[in-house]
């Protein structure tokens, strides 16, 4: 037996104060797993569709405190989306008959619940304190780990005091990171994030694309007397990550030599034998383990330019935040747990509301690459079509994640939030306090920020005004408070988001910790390179894609 709910593609029906948008159309019907949980859950959400949150809040005068919860330093009101108490506890019950508890408790213990790479997804292990225990498959891992920030702790604390120099005897002045995707975005979203904790006397850099400009523009200006280089990759096999490494090399070997490398090269991956084939010492390297997904890494030694940046105690600070997540999130009910609030409010939209994409808006500069660093999180981990067993899904999965920072967002893309005809639910990210002086404007901040939530929800509407003065409004949003971004709420916030995305990805049953959608091209673009290099004949391509190399052919000569 299945349960089919309907789900209206296109914007949720409005009620009779606003203008609706446009009829609901291109009904899908989306199946879920049968059970009394799901059957009670979907017919509610028939009802839900014709809420108005205004009229929710005139209805119930504790709603905001009703639906805020608190946790780890961090406070999440969703009282502004189509939900009420009652949903919250649905959704709960319909969680647990999908086995979200039971797949969080697995996940926590080790098991190897990444199916297709036979691999446990143990990144919570890297946040437990210095002197707790993780007995795994018979081998202890915190020892391990706290030997592996030992080492990093040593040779930042090296870096940072100046002991540690380049091959002439300076001070290291600027670090670049190569790595791409996990092994780049946490580190350069972190060191963004936390920018007012970093030490002066480093410059950071992010060399990620395979694109010869970013590696002209990272280098061009470096003295690679004073560089180091942390060539980060679990796999040390990517080939953009391993393309800009040589590149790193070839220039720094123009002014120094060989034997001068290993004061400006170090490495961070779980591949010893790639990493001493490339050419770097592998006393100059920091291990982690397979049981760390590539975008769940920045917790692990992937953080060590981070913990150049803030220093060891601020990292270990981010580490406690993260932890404290952990605990939370392993603990309480789901009715009060705020990434399986998160995740299963982002579930009830996608799967009842036919919402096609998130909006994260973080009102918060040091906040800017954060929603890439989670379009990597949630996309890379729940956009897939099968579920654990193997089978096609029959619900949708991920929505596109996406976003910038607030206020600039504003002057860009939010015309299409209130006017638009999409209904896109929106993750609102502010801090009370900021890092600096200029509360005025901290003020502006917050007060723009807190003004599109409530002008989202309530919209305009009257007799005299014009069609192109009204909004619609009851379009739905969270807001997400920090006291102040610290080492700790970042990391914090970056487990709530983890934990978010677990939560989803158990919900649709499909396995969050693998990624084989990014291999085809990978492949292929390999054969294409052999074909551009002209050291393998041309293959059959389609003749779109054989005109497209032809050309390029002709132009690299
Ligand atoms: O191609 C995708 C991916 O495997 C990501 O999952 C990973 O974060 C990234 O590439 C980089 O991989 P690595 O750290 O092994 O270089």
């Amino acid at each position: 037996m299945v349960v089919k709910t309907t789900v209206m593609r296109g914007p949720a029906p409005v009620g009779p104060q606003h203008f609706v948008m446009h009829s609901a159309h291109d009904s899908t019907t989306c199946t879920l797993p049968a059970s009394p949980a799901s059957a009670a859950l979907a017919s509610h959400a028939q009802e839900a569709r014709q809420w108005q949150l205004t009229a929710l809040f005139d209805a119930d005068p504790s709603r905001a405190s009703q639906l805020s919860f608190e946790a780890a330093g961090l406070l999440l009101d969703l009282s502004k989306h189509l939900i009420r108490p009652d949903t919250l506890q649905l959704l709960a019950d319909f969680a647990r008959a999908q086995g979200v508890e039971t797949l969080r408790d697995a996940m926590f213990r080790g098991e190897r619940i990444n199916l297709t790479e036979n691999r446990a997804a143990l990144h919570p292990v890297l946040r437990l304190p210095r002197g707790a225990r993780f007995d795994w498959e018979g081998e202890e891992l915190v020892g391990e780990v706290q030997q592996v920030l030992d080492r990093m702790q040593a040779f930042a604390e090296r870096v940072r005091s100046g002991e540690w120099t380049g091959h002439s005897g300076q001070r290291i002045t600027d670090v670049v990171n190569i790595g791409i995707g996990g092994s780049d975005l946490g580190p350069a979203m972190a060191c963004s994030a936390l920018r007012p904790f970093a030490t002066p006397a480093l410059r950071f850099h992010f060399l990620s694309n395979v694109d010869g400009h970013a590696t002209d523009a990272v280098l061009g200006p470096l003295d690679p007397q004073t560089t180091l280089f942390i060539i980060s990759s679990k796999t040390f096999t990517t080939q953009e990550t391993l393309l800009n490494a040589q590149a790193a090399r070839t220039w720094f070997l123009r002014s120094g030599q060989q034997k001068d490398l290993a004061r400006h090269f170090v490495a961070v991956s779980t591949n010893a034998q790639a990493v001493a084939d490339f050419g770097i010492d592998t006393a100059n390297m920091f291990t982690f383990r397979d049981w760390v997904g590539g975008r769940y890494s920045i917790w692990s030694a992937i953080g060590l330019s981070l913990m150049l940046a803030i220093g060891p105690e601020h990292f270990r600070a981010f580490l406690a935040g993260a932890h404290a997540m952990d605990e939370h999130f392993r603990q309480a009910p789901l009715e009060r747990n705020l990434p399986a609030l998160l995740g299963m409010v982002g579930f009830w939209y996608r799967q009842f509301f036919g919402t096609g994409t998130q909006l994260v808006a973080p009102y918060h500069q040091d906040l800017a690459l954060f929603p890439a660093y989670l379009q990597q999180l949630e996309m890379e981990s729940n956009g897939k079509h099968i579920t654990r067993d193997g089978k096609p899904v029959a619900t949708p999965t991920a929505p596109v994640t996406w976003g910038s920072v607030g206020t600039n967002g504003q002057h860009a893309y939010f015309q299409l939030l209130h006017q638009g005809t999409d209904l896109i639910p929106t993750d609102f990210i502010a801090a009370l306090k900021p890092a600096h002086a200029h509360s005025a404007r901290h003020r502006a901040l917050l007060a723009n920020c807190f003004a599109q939530a409530e002008a989202l929800m309530h919209g305009i509407d009257g007799p005299s005004l014009a069609p192109h003065r009204r909004f619609p409004g009851n379009r739905p949003s969270s807001m997400l408070l920090l006291d102040q971004l610290t080492p700790s709420t970042l990391g914090s916030l970056i487990a709530l988001y983890e934990h978010k995305t677990f939560v989803q990805g158990a919900l649709w049953n499909i396995n969050s910790f693998d990624q084989w959608g990014v291999e085809l091209g990978k492949t292929l673009a390999s054969r294409i390179l052999a074909e551009l290099e002209g050291t393998s004949p041309a293959a059959a391509h389609d003749s779109s894609t054989a005109a497209l190399i032809a050309r390029a052919r002709t132009a690299l000569g």
